[in-house]
């Protein structure tokens, strides 16, 4: 396995539960302070056009979804040789899957025949054999089998080996670029400053719990943008997760071009005042954004341990149309006495509220911006730094200014 990295340890005095309490100690003198909040220079203006040009929508298509490496899930989806984890969100049908000397290869979910989807779901399997005509493929993506050879003479079976697609593993996650090459992706450098934080989450120690798909008339980024700010908690949450967070007290920390953000549970109001020897010591939690797309959220599970929560956005297939991935996995901390219904019930409530509160928002605001007068702007506060961020780095890697 190409995979070697350790998770750091978490212990009473690890350097993992060092990040956390590092991060708690901002959150609690953001609540000493009367309840202020981590926030940028200034308020930003943005153009409708940045949520509703198609231009725009497939300069991202093409230069982030085509090009930049994405999350297609964790290791464990394919931890053994013949597993297979099929990504199909970014465009072309794409197949993973764990070599017999334990890499990965990826390869178009495409048969070099006549182009058939060659693997339909994700049970384990010595080849992949295409159900059009039975070609074979070993997991390298050789010719193994042609029935009727004879009448492809000529037709050199080397020629015919399956299309790679660039896949990388690193601390316990898989990347893909979505296109046909055999070019590298080196995940660390592109990770940069994320990377170690991303360690603190035991991605590597994980299992699947469950995924869904959630589909919402909005663009991606406006969809996206839900996940950056808790401005909105006591607004469009009060009885969910504004129960629970503390609206408008983040802590925000850019690890460009991705960044990390910190939501305030409210039991941390219980700490203001408190000596910190006295704070009890909590598990590394936080919500990454690993650009452009993919929001990689640790949080504690009643009863101990933590779950994750991976939630990637798409573009749909036009700019007022996209989906969201959401998945759920155990963190090997987790005592064995929380049931693995546990995590799927958190799975269902957050889809729960994220579809019919944060989505339904998404998809209002977005038909309205299709239809805002000429010269409306709208606009990021402070206290969305996240989302002014994000949006500037949209735009420098398509190479198209923000209006
Ligand atoms: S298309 Fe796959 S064997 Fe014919
Ligand atoms: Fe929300």
């Amino acid at each position: 396995m190409s995979d070697t990295l350790d998770a750091p340890q978490q212990t009473e005095t690890s350097p993992v539960n060092e990040a956390m309490r590092a991060l708690e100690r901002r959150t609690v003198a953001h609540l000493t302070a009367g309840g202020t909040t981590d926030w940028g220079d200034a308020p930003m203006r943005i153009s409708p056009r940045e949520y509703t040009d198609p231009v725009r929508f497939e300069a991202e298509r093409r230069e982030l979804f085509g090009k930049a490496p994405l999350l297609a899930g964790l290791s464990c989806e394919v931890a053994k040789p013949g597993d297979v984890m099929l990504f199909d969100s970014a465009g072309p049908a794409i197949v993973i899957v764990r070599a017999r000397d334990g890499t990965l290869n990826a390869f178009l979910n495409m048969c070099t025949h006549r182009a058939a989807r060659l693997v339909a779901d994700c049970s384990r399997r010595k080849l992949l054999v295409c159900p059009f005509h039975a070609w074979s493929f070993d997991l390298d993506g050789k010719v193994v089998a042609m029935p009727g050879e004879a009448s492809f003479e000529g037709i050199d079976r080397a020629s015919r080996s399956l299309i790679r697609v660039p896949v990388a593993e690193w601390g316990g996650m898989v990347f893909v670029k979505a296109h046909a090459s055999d070019e590298a992706i080196d995940v660390e450098a592109w990770l940069g400053d994320m990377g170690p934080e991303l360690l603190n989450l035991d991605l590597a120690g994980a299992r699947l719990i469950k995924h869904s798909r959630v589909d919402v008339e909005a663009n991606w980024k406006y969809a996206l943008d839900t996940y950056g700010e808790g401005y909105h908690f006591g607004a469009l949450h009060p009885t969910t997760f504004g129960t629970s967070s503390i609206s408008n007290v983040i802590l925000y920390d850019s690890l460009e071009p991705h960044y990390r953000v910190c939501f305030t549970n409210v039991g941390y109001r219980d700490l203001v005042g408190v000596d910190e020897a006295q704070w009890p010591s909590a598990p590394y939690g936080a919500s990454h954004l690993l650009f452009p797309n993919s929001i990689v959220y640790g949080a504690p599970m009643e009863g101990g341990g933590r779950m994750i929560g991976m939630y990637r956005l798409y573009p749909g297939d036009e700019p007022g149309r996209c989906f969201t991935i959401m998945s759920t996995y155990r963190v090997a901390d987790a005592p064995a006495e929380t049931p693995d219904s546990a995590f799927e019930a958190a799975h269902d409530y957050i889809e729960t509220v994220v579809r019919t509160e944060d989505y339904s928002v998404s998809k209002e605001g977005q038909r309205n911006l299709q239809h805002a007068p000429e010269g409306f702007e709208m606009v990021y506060g402070r206290n969305e730094i996240a989302l002014q961020n994000v949006h500037r780095n949209i735009a420098a890697m398509i190479g198209m200014p923000l209006d």
